[in-house]
Protein backbone atom coordinates (compact mmCIF):
# COMPACT_ATOMS: atom_id res chain seq x y z
CA UNK A 1 0.00 0.00 0.00
CA UNK A 2 1.31 3.52 -0.78
CA UNK A 3 0.42 5.42 2.36
CA UNK A 4 3.16 6.15 4.92
CA UNK A 5 1.33 6.25 8.74
CA UNK A 6 2.37 8.61 11.18
CA UNK A 7 0.41 8.95 14.45
CA UNK A 8 -0.62 12.28 15.03
CA UNK A 9 -0.81 12.35 18.86
CA UNK A 10 -0.58 9.13 20.81
CA UNK A 11 -3.61 8.25 20.76
CA UNK A 12 -5.75 10.43 18.24
CA UNK A 13 -5.37 10.97 14.53
CA UNK A 14 -3.15 9.88 11.75
CA UNK A 15 -1.34 11.46 8.81
CA UNK A 16 -1.29 9.02 5.76
CA UNK A 17 1.23 10.64 3.20
CA UNK A 18 2.09 9.30 -0.31
CA UNK A 19 -0.87 8.92 -2.22
CA UNK A 20 -2.90 11.56 -4.16
CA UNK A 21 -6.43 11.07 -4.04
CA UNK A 22 -7.80 10.74 -7.90
CA UNK A 23 -8.95 8.48 -10.19
CA UNK A 24 -5.66 5.78 -10.00
CA UNK A 25 -6.13 5.10 -6.46
CA UNK A 26 -6.87 1.63 -6.33
CA UNK A 27 -10.07 0.22 -4.08
CA UNK A 28 -7.61 -1.18 -1.44
CA UNK A 29 -5.10 2.64 -0.84
CA UNK A 30 -9.30 4.00 -0.96
CA UNK A 31 -10.53 1.50 2.04
CA UNK A 32 -7.23 1.73 3.69
CA UNK A 33 -8.23 5.49 4.06
CA UNK A 34 -11.65 4.71 5.26
CA UNK A 35 -10.47 2.18 7.39
CA UNK A 36 -7.51 4.30 9.14
CA UNK A 37 -10.28 6.89 9.79
CA UNK A 38 -12.07 4.59 11.68
CA UNK A 39 -9.33 3.41 13.52
CA UNK A 40 -7.46 6.35 15.05
CA UNK A 41 -11.18 8.51 14.63
CA UNK A 42 -9.57 11.38 12.57
CA UNK A 43 -6.95 10.70 9.62
CA UNK A 44 -5.22 14.31 7.46
CA UNK A 45 -4.15 14.10 4.19
CA UNK A 46 -1.91 16.58 3.50
CA UNK A 47 -0.51 18.10 0.01
CA UNK A 48 -3.92 16.71 -1.59
CA UNK A 49 -4.82 18.85 -4.94
CA UNK A 50 -8.75 18.50 -5.23
CA UNK A 51 -12.01 19.70 -7.33
CA UNK A 52 -15.49 19.50 -5.76
CA UNK A 53 -16.15 16.68 -8.52
CA UNK A 54 -12.88 15.01 -7.47
CA UNK A 55 -13.79 14.78 -3.48
CA UNK A 56 -17.59 13.57 -4.42
CA UNK A 57 -16.15 10.72 -6.98
CA UNK A 58 -13.65 9.88 -3.90
CA UNK A 59 -16.53 10.49 -1.50
CA UNK A 60 -18.96 7.89 -3.64
CA UNK A 61 -16.38 5.51 -4.09
CA UNK A 62 -15.89 4.55 -0.35
CA UNK A 63 -18.04 1.94 1.33
CA UNK A 64 -21.13 4.17 2.68
CA UNK A 65 -23.10 6.14 0.56
CA UNK A 66 -22.80 10.07 0.46
CA UNK A 67 -25.39 12.19 2.07
CA UNK A 68 -27.05 14.64 -0.78
CA UNK A 69 -29.82 16.57 1.13
CA UNK A 70 -31.99 19.42 -0.69
CA UNK A 71 -30.45 22.75 0.86
CA UNK A 72 -32.87 24.87 3.02
CA UNK A 73 -34.42 28.25 1.61
CA UNK A 74 -32.12 30.69 0.39
CA UNK A 75 -29.12 28.12 0.75
CA UNK A 76 -27.32 27.10 -2.97
CA UNK A 77 -27.23 23.82 -3.47
CA UNK A 78 -24.12 21.55 -4.52
CA UNK A 79 -23.24 18.43 -4.14
CA UNK A 80 -20.25 19.46 -1.76
CA UNK A 81 -20.78 21.96 0.69
CA UNK A 82 -18.70 25.19 0.70
CA UNK A 83 -17.86 26.21 4.70
CA UNK A 84 -16.29 28.94 5.72
CA UNK A 85 -16.63 33.23 5.51
CA UNK A 86 -16.32 33.24 2.04
CA UNK A 87 -19.20 33.88 -1.36
CA UNK A 88 -18.68 32.13 -4.50
CA UNK A 89 -16.38 35.04 -5.70
CA UNK A 90 -14.23 34.29 -2.43
CA UNK A 91 -15.33 38.11 -0.57
CA UNK A 92 -15.46 37.65 2.91
CA UNK A 93 -19.02 38.24 3.52
CA UNK A 94 -20.38 40.04 6.79
CA UNK A 95 -20.65 38.94 10.11
CA UNK A 96 -24.23 38.56 9.65
CA UNK A 97 -24.97 36.39 6.79
CA UNK A 98 -27.27 33.90 7.58
CA UNK A 99 -25.31 30.75 7.10
CA UNK A 100 -22.01 32.14 8.42
CA UNK A 101 -24.25 33.12 11.60
CA UNK A 102 -25.82 29.61 12.33
CA UNK A 103 -22.23 27.93 11.28
CA UNK A 104 -20.43 29.29 14.36
CA UNK A 105 -22.15 26.91 16.41
CA UNK A 106 -19.95 24.72 15.22
CA UNK A 107 -17.65 25.51 17.70
CA UNK A 108 -19.26 23.59 20.00
CA UNK A 109 -18.25 20.06 20.61
CA UNK A 110 -20.83 17.71 18.67
CA UNK A 111 -21.03 14.75 16.00
CA UNK A 112 -22.13 15.59 12.63
CA UNK A 113 -26.04 15.02 11.53
CA UNK A 114 -27.50 13.41 14.64
CA UNK A 115 -30.18 15.53 15.02
CA UNK A 116 -30.94 14.00 11.55
CA UNK A 117 -31.39 10.77 10.08
CA UNK A 118 -29.23 9.67 8.30
CA UNK A 119 -26.26 10.60 10.56
CA UNK A 120 -23.52 10.79 9.02
CA UNK A 121 -20.29 7.86 9.08
CA UNK A 122 -17.73 9.53 7.96
CA UNK A 123 -17.36 13.48 7.28
CA UNK A 124 -14.66 15.01 5.28
CA UNK A 125 -12.98 18.89 4.71
CA UNK A 126 -11.29 19.77 2.38
CA UNK A 127 -8.85 22.79 2.70
CA UNK A 128 -9.30 24.86 0.00
CA UNK A 129 -8.24 28.41 1.02
CA UNK A 130 -7.19 28.70 4.86
CA UNK A 131 -6.52 31.36 7.49
CA UNK A 132 -2.82 31.99 8.22
CA UNK A 133 -4.02 31.58 12.11
CA UNK A 134 -6.30 30.02 13.99
CA UNK A 135 -9.35 27.99 12.55
CA UNK A 136 -8.11 24.64 13.95
CA UNK A 137 -10.23 21.65 13.86
CA UNK A 138 -10.14 19.95 17.02
CA UNK A 139 -11.35 15.59 17.37
CA UNK A 140 -12.05 14.16 20.78
CA UNK A 141 -12.21 10.06 20.52
CA UNK A 142 -14.93 9.12 22.67
CA UNK A 143 -13.71 5.79 22.76
CA UNK A 144 -11.01 6.41 25.15
CA UNK A 145 -13.08 8.50 27.62
CA UNK A 146 -15.79 5.64 27.53
CA UNK A 147 -12.59 2.75 28.07
CA UNK A 148 -11.69 5.26 31.51
CA UNK A 149 -14.99 5.58 32.74
CA UNK A 150 -15.94 3.71 36.12
CA UNK A 151 -18.07 0.30 35.08
CA UNK A 152 -20.96 2.21 37.26
CA UNK A 153 -20.97 5.17 35.29
CA UNK A 154 -20.77 3.19 32.50
CA UNK A 155 -24.37 1.31 33.42
CA UNK A 156 -25.72 4.41 34.10
CA UNK A 157 -24.77 5.61 30.44
CA UNK A 158 -25.90 2.55 28.90
CA UNK A 159 -29.82 2.57 28.30
CA UNK A 160 -29.75 6.97 28.62
CA UNK A 161 -31.91 7.69 25.28
CA UNK A 162 -31.02 11.52 24.36
CA UNK A 163 -32.74 13.75 22.08
CA UNK A 164 -30.48 15.51 19.46
CA UNK A 165 -31.54 18.95 18.11
CA UNK A 166 -30.13 21.43 15.72
CA UNK A 167 -32.10 24.13 16.89
CA UNK A 168 -30.64 23.51 20.30
CA UNK A 169 -27.20 23.60 19.76
CA UNK A 170 -27.75 26.95 17.58
CA UNK A 171 -29.60 28.23 20.40
CA UNK A 172 -26.52 27.97 22.79
CA UNK A 173 -24.66 30.17 20.26
CA UNK A 174 -26.94 32.47 20.11
CA UNK A 175 -28.99 32.03 17.16
CA UNK A 176 -32.52 31.51 16.89
CA UNK A 177 -33.27 32.80 12.94
CA UNK A 178 -35.11 30.35 11.48
CA UNK A 179 -37.44 29.74 8.34
CA UNK A 180 -40.43 27.55 8.69
CA UNK A 181 -39.32 25.17 6.79
CA UNK A 182 -36.23 25.07 8.32
CA UNK A 183 -38.15 24.15 12.07
CA UNK A 184 -40.32 21.45 9.86
CA UNK A 185 -37.49 19.75 8.30
CA UNK A 186 -35.54 19.72 11.67
CA UNK A 187 -37.69 18.07 15.08
CA UNK A 188 -35.34 16.24 17.49
CA UNK A 189 -34.14 12.60 16.93
CA UNK A 190 -34.00 10.46 19.70
CA UNK A 191 -30.71 8.01 19.99
CA UNK A 192 -28.91 6.55 22.55
CA UNK A 193 -26.05 8.07 24.67
CA UNK A 194 -23.55 4.93 23.72
CA UNK A 195 -23.33 2.87 20.60
CA UNK A 196 -20.78 0.32 19.04
CA UNK A 197 -18.64 1.37 16.36
CA UNK A 198 -19.53 -1.82 14.18
CA UNK A 199 -15.78 -2.14 12.24
CA UNK A 200 -14.04 -1.93 15.58
CA UNK A 201 -16.21 -3.41 18.01
CA UNK A 202 -15.63 -0.06 20.23
CA UNK A 203 -18.13 1.52 22.29
CA UNK A 204 -18.25 5.29 21.76
CA UNK A 205 -20.84 8.17 22.94
CA UNK A 206 -23.15 9.71 20.90
CA UNK A 207 -22.80 13.05 22.90
CA UNK A 208 -22.58 16.45 21.20
CA UNK A 209 -24.08 19.86 22.16
CA UNK A 210 -27.25 18.66 19.79
CA UNK A 211 -28.62 17.29 22.85
CA UNK A 212 -31.50 18.71 23.88
CA UNK A 213 -32.62 16.43 26.31
CA UNK A 214 -32.32 13.16 27.97
CA UNK A 215 -35.20 10.25 28.76
CA UNK A 216 -35.44 10.64 32.59
CA UNK A 217 -34.21 13.72 33.62
CA UNK A 218 -35.11 17.19 33.77
CA UNK A 219 -33.87 19.63 31.62
CA UNK A 220 -31.43 21.14 33.75
CA UNK A 221 -30.07 17.91 34.83
CA UNK A 222 -29.33 16.52 30.98
CA UNK A 223 -28.36 19.76 30.03
CA UNK A 224 -25.92 19.70 32.92
CA UNK A 225 -25.09 15.98 32.20
CA UNK A 226 -24.39 16.97 28.87
CA UNK A 227 -21.64 19.72 29.48
CA UNK A 228 -20.08 17.33 32.47
CA UNK A 229 -19.56 14.59 30.11
CA UNK A 230 -17.94 17.06 27.09
CA UNK A 231 -15.61 18.60 29.78
CA UNK A 232 -14.76 15.32 30.88
CA UNK A 233 -14.28 13.68 27.70
CA UNK A 234 -12.22 16.44 26.06
CA UNK A 235 -9.60 16.10 28.46
CA UNK A 236 -6.03 17.13 26.21
CA UNK A 237 -5.14 13.08 25.89
CA UNK A 238 -7.92 11.89 24.19
CA UNK A 239 -8.14 15.27 21.49
CA UNK A 240 -5.89 16.01 18.35
CA UNK A 241 -6.09 19.90 17.07
CA UNK A 242 -5.99 20.20 13.46
CA UNK A 243 -3.99 23.47 12.53
CA UNK A 244 -5.07 23.40 8.37
CA UNK A 245 -2.78 23.74 5.44
CA UNK A 246 -4.05 24.61 2.04
CA UNK A 247 -4.58 21.09 0.34
CA UNK A 248 -5.05 18.71 3.29
CA UNK A 249 -7.95 16.65 3.03
CA UNK A 250 -8.86 15.48 6.71
CA UNK A 251 -11.58 12.47 7.21
CA UNK A 252 -13.08 11.66 10.90
CA UNK A 253 -15.49 9.00 12.17
CA UNK A 254 -18.23 10.53 13.42
CA UNK A 255 -19.31 6.91 15.35
CA UNK A 256 -16.35 7.64 17.43
CA UNK A 257 -15.00 11.17 17.45
CA UNK A 258 -16.90 14.43 18.51
CA UNK A 259 -15.38 17.86 16.79
CA UNK A 260 -15.45 21.54 17.12
CA UNK A 261 -13.78 24.84 15.33
CA UNK A 262 -11.96 26.94 16.49
CA UNK A 263 -12.29 30.55 15.70
CA UNK A 264 -10.39 32.55 13.74
CA UNK A 265 -10.52 36.54 12.35
CA UNK A 266 -13.50 36.09 9.95
CA UNK A 267 -13.18 39.86 9.33
CA UNK A 268 -9.77 39.86 8.52
CA UNK A 269 -9.03 35.95 6.93
CA UNK A 270 -10.92 34.52 4.01
CA UNK A 271 -11.44 30.71 4.67
CA UNK A 272 -12.76 28.28 2.25
CA UNK A 273 -13.07 24.58 2.71
CA UNK A 274 -15.52 21.81 1.44
CA UNK A 275 -17.39 19.32 3.63
CA UNK A 276 -19.15 16.06 2.18
CA UNK A 277 -20.32 13.32 4.34
CA UNK A 278 -20.85 9.35 4.27
CA UNK A 279 -23.88 7.52 5.86
CA UNK A 280 -24.76 3.61 6.52
CA UNK A 281 -27.77 2.92 4.81
CA UNK A 282 -28.01 -0.23 7.48
CA UNK A 283 -27.31 2.23 10.40
CA UNK A 284 -29.19 5.82 10.23
FE1 LIG B 1 -19.33 19.36 12.12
Amino acid sequence: MPWNERKLTDRVGVELTGARIGPGLSKADRQAVYNATSTYGAAVLPGQDLSDDDIFDFAASLEDEVVEDKALEGVRQTRVMPLGNVDVDGNILPADDWVLAQNLANELWHVDRTFMIPRATISMLYGKTVPPEGGNTEFCDTRLFWEAMPEQERARLSSMKCSHSLMHSRARYGFDNWTQEALDRFPPVERPMIAEQKRTGRIALILASHICAIEGLSNDDALALVDDLIDRATVPANVYSHQWREGDLVLWDNRCVMHRARPFDMAVHARDVRAIRLYDPANI
